[in-house]
């Protein structure tokens, strides 16, 4: 994969958002939407149209082609992957199958929103909760660990995750990872990995928008009960019986809520489809080699592979300095101190230089 090979192969089928004229780096936050996108959500729109509740069908296939492309992406098996409209509502339903008030053990990383579903559980008395520091994260006793595998902020990728994994097995406590920063831009095996959950979506590097995240349930908890539960979950869901106690769809499936949204599948899969098309590792070492580019332009952290998909410059004037490069037409963005530029495969060299000149002069003044 290089640039001119990308321009004739790739770039056409990205026409509307490279139609744009800001250099857009922000490609860690909202990923940029491949063309067809629009074309498979009217697709499904039209058919509701045309067949009313004949659509129905078409708009399950959508989401199981979803579930299987996500289930390969990650290497697990595609009635595993659950269909959910955020990473937090994989949590819930999670922390939702625990009895009792569980031990939580989570890092100081965690992005906002499961951080913040964390301690509203905790201050409701759901869970208590141990923070541990992501860089030297410590194992200890708990039912549940959740941790990213690349932190939103810095992009460090966990640096302790087979020792936590192992540590927690022999423990007998669950794993959950959250994979946002990293499903779809570096090479990712959850079976291998062996955790119980996953949560993750196509906000970013999956170009699939909001709304098409996703919970992994290892096989071994299809049979768990989640009071965050719905009629889709339900054997024979449209046989419209009543067994007492309530029987459960098999596999993953009992693990669905209910009514889904059904267009968000669509407008997902034409992104999911490009990243295995191209594959995780060709897609991660692109990437790697744009990072080390930006790194002699710019003195910037985060661009070897110890890293996920961006770079950052650690600035006290971070929100000013991507609120001045905005103004000068390049989009990027800050959390606290981070100012995180995300190069990809749709983002041309000369791109990079005119970013990098740009910041070089905004962070000397
Ligand atoms: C690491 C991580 N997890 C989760 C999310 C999104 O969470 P949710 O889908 O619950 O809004 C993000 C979004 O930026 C993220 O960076």
């Amino acid at each position: 994969m290089n640039e001119g090979w990308l321009k004739a192969n790739v770039w056409p089928r990205f026409s509307r958002v490279l139609g744009r004229r800001d250099v857009y780096l922000a490609n860690h936050s909202l990923g940029r939407a491949p063309d067809r996108a629009a074309d498979d959500v009217r697709m499904a729109l039209d058919a509701w149209y045309r067949e009313l509740g004949g659509a129905w069908d078409l708009w399950m296939d959508g989401r199981e082609r979803l579930r299987g492309l996500t289930a390969r992406l990650v290497g697990v098996e595609a009635r595993s992957i659950v269909p959910k409209t955020s990473a937090g509502q994989g949590l819930r339903a999670v922390l939702n199958s625990m009895d009792g008030r569980p031990r939580v053990l989570t890092s100081d990383a965690e992005f906002d929103s499961l951080d913040f579903i964390l301690r509203v559980y905790r201050d409701r008395g759901r869970v208590s909760l141990k923070v541990s520091p992501f860089e030297s994260f410590a194992f200890e006793p708990c039912e549940l660990v959740v941790v990213s595998t690349v932190a939103f902020r810095s992009g460090r990728v966990f640096p302790h995750l087979t020792e936590v994994i192992r540590k927690a097995k022999a423990a007998k406590a669950l794993v959950l990872l959250d994979v946002y920063h990293h499903a779809g831009i570096v090479p990712l095996d959850l079976g291998a990995l062996d955790v119980d959950f996953a949560v993750g979506g196509s906000y970013k590097y999956l170009r699939g928008g909001p709304g098409a995240c996703w919970l992994y349930v290892h096989p071994r908890h299809h049979g768990r009960v989640t009071l965050d539960t719905g009629w889709f979950a339900k054997k024979d869901v449209f046989s419209y019986l009543r067994p007492d106690p309530p029987q459960f769809a098999p596999g993953g499936d009992a693990w669905l809520e209910s009514t889904p949204p059904v267009l968000t599948p669509f407008q997902a899969l034409a992104g999911l489809e490009i990243t295995l098309e191209l594959g995780v590792e060709r897609i991660r070492a692109y990437n790697l080699e744009q990072k080390a580019y930006l790194r002699t332009l710019l003195d910037c952290e985060g661009a070897g592979a110890d890293h996920g998909a961006f770079v950052t410059l650690v600035h006290p004037r971070a929100v000013e300095l991507s609120d001045a490069l905005q103004k000068e037409g390049v989009t990027t963005d800050a959390r606290g101190d981070y100012l995180r530029i995300c190069p990809d495969y749709l983002n041309s060299r000369e791109e990079l230089e005119r970013a990098a000149r740009l910041l070089q002069n905004l962070s000397a003044r």
